[in-house]
């Protein structure tokens, strides 16, 4: 049973058309490191943007989560896994897509409703309790004893903390040989969540305040691994047909079987896997100590842990045999595992080697520096951290086999101390949010505005931002235009920005009601189009734009702005990376 084309087949024979799964690192959107859900590169068509299209979508997209990170190792989490997700972007609403879950699961995948539970919102003091999907549930077959109503915490979906957002209501699946129960228990863990349909209708801003969005939509999330397990009756996720090659060839490699090692190999082949979809993403990510290539780095040094627990000769192509094995098995549904496999075996190994050369010269200072310690201080976990590359779960790990603990505030104090001097990445994200705004990513922020502005001038005022990507490294700018930039033309964009630069111009955000801003030539790209009231950066009078900032206060901080790349990025859009000397 191929689960995924079901999925497609089904929603696409009912008026749904099937858009490509996004990158796994956002194009659009700086806020976040990676995808979290297939609604996220959906963000300004919940917000009332029409999509190229239509109404009705669907799609598998690859999500990246990391707050599972630390539970990787049980039968059930993943870094990276597909989401099959459908939308209604203000087309059909509760009834209807409660009616498409239900016939999917009970018709198609021929799940037996008996096994199904459901949870709806009880609604808060500005949201009704949800009596609508309730009455539906009951109407298509679900017993009253099988609905359960619960608050915000449970039942109320948002990505982050600001953005499109409803109540939900999430099918539950008896993942158990037991007898199922007649009532419905959300807190039985026999009951795992299958399916989340979100009913978008709200809008969230920073401070919590809820605003009506344009239009009701319908965001669904389900993701294959887990139903797939239901599916093949499975109660280990790590043993389907999604795993069965790779475990195949760790069991090769090790000469071990699964049994009895579970959680190293669960991590192994997890974290391999989702190297080689951030190393193959369009974005050119690689290992460093910070952004998406921190991630990337921290998950090849844990499955190079584990690998090594296992007694795998660490030096061997262990992980390119893994890596090829996702490879084969997803590049016909994504191109650029073919298109960058190189790429990312290239990637794997040099961070492997680097790793390896460190990893024996670090666990021997490890165990000289902690030898008269009962437990590691924060200054010896930033010591290890600094100077030898142990990420600080790595030291968590170690200290854990030698029965002791790590001062892990005290380390985040040393490591914030350390970025503020260094200024290149913030302890804010390293901390686990997803916010890329430390000081070199804001200073990247404001060099986007001047380059966009710079353009308009060098090459002409109809240029539009087409995306925006910023690290620590760099800024990236996508923008209409249908020509190859001369040399002249890149030097004149540099002059000016660098000019723009020296004249030290300030920084101001102002708030204003979004029509007003707009009407006043503010420049203006999709993924911030906020409801109501928004902010706008001008800086000096060269260049207005709506954002969510931040920004830094004048133009002089910013230091050398320089164009390191000029490429075709698709039709009719040109793709600048530039620097910050
Ligand atoms: N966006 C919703 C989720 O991820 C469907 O659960």
């Amino acid at each position: 049973m191929n689960l995924k084309k079901l999925y497609l087949d089904y929603f696409e024979s009912l008026g749904h058309v099937v858009i490509p799964s996004a990158p796994v690192v956002p194009e659009n959107d700086p806020s976040v490191l990676f995808n979290t859900a297939g609604m996220q590169p959906l963000i300004p068509y919940l917000m009332g943007e029409p999509h190229p299209f239509g109404k009705r979508l669907c799609d598998v997209q690859k999500c990246i989560r990391l707050t599972d990170l630390e539970s990787i190792g049980d039968n059930t989490h993943h870094t990276f896994f597909e989401m099959l997700g459908n939308w209604s972007l203000g087309d059909y609403f509760k009834k209807e897509s409660i009616e498409y879950s239900f016939n999917f699961l009970t018709k198609v995948l021929n799940i037996p409703v008996n096994k199904l539970a459901i949870t709806v919102y009880e609604g808060d003091d500005k949201i009704p309790r949800d009596e609508v999907s309730a009455n539906r549930w009951i109407e298509l077959g679900i017993s009253k004893k099988r609905i359960a109503y619960l608050g915000r915490e449970d039942n109320f979906w948002i990505a982050g903390e600001k953005g499109p957002c409803g109540g939900d209501t999430e099918i539950f699946y008896f993942r158990s040989d037991d007898e199922v129960p007649e009532d419905f228990d959300p807190k039985d863990e026999r009951w795992v969540e299958i399916w989340n349909n979100v009913f978008m209708e709200y809008y969230q801003d920073q401070d919590g305040n809820v605003t009506k969005l344009k239009s009701k939509n319908v965001d669904t999330g389900m993701g294959v691994e887990r139903t797939t397990a239901i599916l093949e009756n499975v109660n280990d996720n790590y043993l389907t047909s999604i795993w069965r090659e790779a475990l195949k060839k760790l069991e090769e490699i090790t000469n071990l079987s699964y049994q009895g090692n579970e959680e190293s190999m669960r991590i192994i082949m997890d974290h391999i896997r989702t190297s080689v979809f951030i190393a193959a993403d369009p974005s050119g990510i690689k290992p460093s100590n910070t952004d998406q290539g921190y991630i990337l780095r921290r998950l090849i040094r844990r499955a190079i842990r584990h690998a090594r627990k296992l007694n795998i000769d660490i030096t061997s192509n262990w992980e390119e045999q893994l890596a090829n094995i996702f490879i084969l098995e997803y590049q016909d549904t994504y191109k650029e595992l073919k298109e960058n496999k190189q790429v990312v075996l290239d990637v794997l190994k040099n961070e492997k080697e680097k790793f390896n050369r460190t990893l024996e010269k670090g666990l021997k200072v490890f165990e000289k520096l902690t030898k008269n310690m009962q437990n590691v201080d924060g200054e010896t976990a930033f010591h290890l951290y600094d100077t030898y590359g142990f990420p600080i779960e790595l030291t968590i790990e170690v200290a854990k086999e030698e029965k002791m603990s790590v001062d892990v505030e005290g380390f985040k104090k040393k490591f914030s101390e350390h970025q503020e001097k260094s200024r290149t990445a913030s302890a804010g994200k390293f901390k686990g949010g997803l916010s890329g705004n430390g000081i070199i990513e804001t200073k990247y922020h404001t060099a986007t505005h001047l380059l966009n502005a710079a353009l308009k001038i060098v090459v002409n005022k109809d240029v539009h931002q087409k995306g925006s990507n910023i690290t620590s490294e760099r800024l990236r700018f996508d923008f209409s235009c249908n020509h190859k930039l001369s040399d002249e033309e890149k030097q004149r964009v540099e002059e000016i920005v660098n000019n723009w630069i020296n004249e030290d111009l300030k920084v101001e955000k102002i708030t204003m009601k979004k029509d007003e801003a707009i009407a006043s030539g503010a420049e203006c790209m999709f993924i911030e189009k906020y409801p109501d009231i928004v902010s706008v950066y001008q800086i000096g009078d060269v260049s207005k734009e709506l954002c969510g900032g931040p920004h830094v206060k004048s133009t002089k901080e910013l230091g050398k702005f320089k164009i390191i790349k000029e490429e075709a990025s698709s039709a009719g859009v040109r793709r600048i990376k530039a620097i910050l000397e």
